[in-house]
């Protein structure tokens, strides 16, 4: 049987290396790194930005004419902001928002055109959920617009699911250490950040949210129902 491809922006190192034994990979990134890519010699690496619709369409094509078919696609490349609130300006948010919501939204659609039998897999975050950050507004977004492309991806037999984790230990949380922000004491293992993504890979899920915390991955309860019979 041949692999299911699977497309991952932001490079998603550690997701990349668990998925390599199984699947065809396509990586994404604005920023090359070269001795990443020598340790997954099969995997292609596209360096594209995922906010610049023209780009990231290329990263599909291009995997396309290497595989056949692109299976899976994770929404993984984001950036941090650059100042606290109070002190930014047009352009920090702006910057912000391009790529952390609009290249998510450039991923959601270039799927219906280009993934075939598989699932989109859209990176928030807790705040998205609770609310802590600058950048709380955008993730919520990433979980309303996981949550209204369930129908369009169903339409073209696709499942699309959210995962929001809590700290991980990466660059971009190392980055804004720097900048002075504050982490909780509760860092994720970035491990199972990834189960969550293997779980949502392997599962039959669509719609759903899933938390990432130091306890392990929980689905986000909407009560939507609920909801929905008040509106
Ligand atoms: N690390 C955390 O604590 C944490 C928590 C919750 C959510 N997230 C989210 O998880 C995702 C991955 O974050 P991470 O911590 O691995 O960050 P990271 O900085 O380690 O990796 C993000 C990658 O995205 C790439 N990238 C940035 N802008 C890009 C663009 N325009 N086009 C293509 N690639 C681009 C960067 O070069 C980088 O390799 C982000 O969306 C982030 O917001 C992270």
């Amino acid at each position: 049987m041949t692999k299911p491809t699977a497309l991952v922006t932001g490079l998603g190192k550690a997701l990349a290396i668990r998925l390599a034994p199984t699947h065809n990979l396509i990586l994404c990134d604005l920023n090359p790194d070269p001795a990443f890519m020598k340790s997954l010699p099969s995997a292609i690496f596209v360096k594209a930005n995922v906010a610049d619709y023209k780009e990231f369409e290329q990263v599909f094509k291009a995997g396309i004419e290497k595989y056949g078919e692109i299976n899976i696609l994770v929404n993984n490349a984001g950036i941090t902001e650059s100042v606290p609130f109070p002190t930014s300006n047009e352009e920090d948010w702006k910057r912000v928002v391009d790529v952390d919501l609009n290249g998510v939204i450039i991923g959601c659609r270039l799927a219906l055109d280009y993934l075939s039998n598989g699932v989109v897999i859209n990176v928030a975050s807790v705040a998205g959920l609770t609310g802590f950050a600058f950048q709380q507004p955008i993730y919520t977004a990433v979980v309303g617009l996981s949550k209204s492309m369930v129908l369009f991806c169903k339409r073209k037999g696709l499942r699309v699911n959210c995962i929001c984790p809590g700290f991980v230990r990466t660059p971009l949380v190392t980055a804004s250490e720097k900048k002075g922000y504050k982490t909780t004491g509760n860092l994720v293992d970035i491990n199972l950040v990834v189960d969550g993504f293997i779980k949502i890979i392997n599962g039959k899920m669509t719609g759903q949210v899933y938390s990432v915390t130091k306890d392990g991955i929980s689905l986000h309860a909407f009560n939507e129902k609920e909801l929905i019979a008040k509106i």
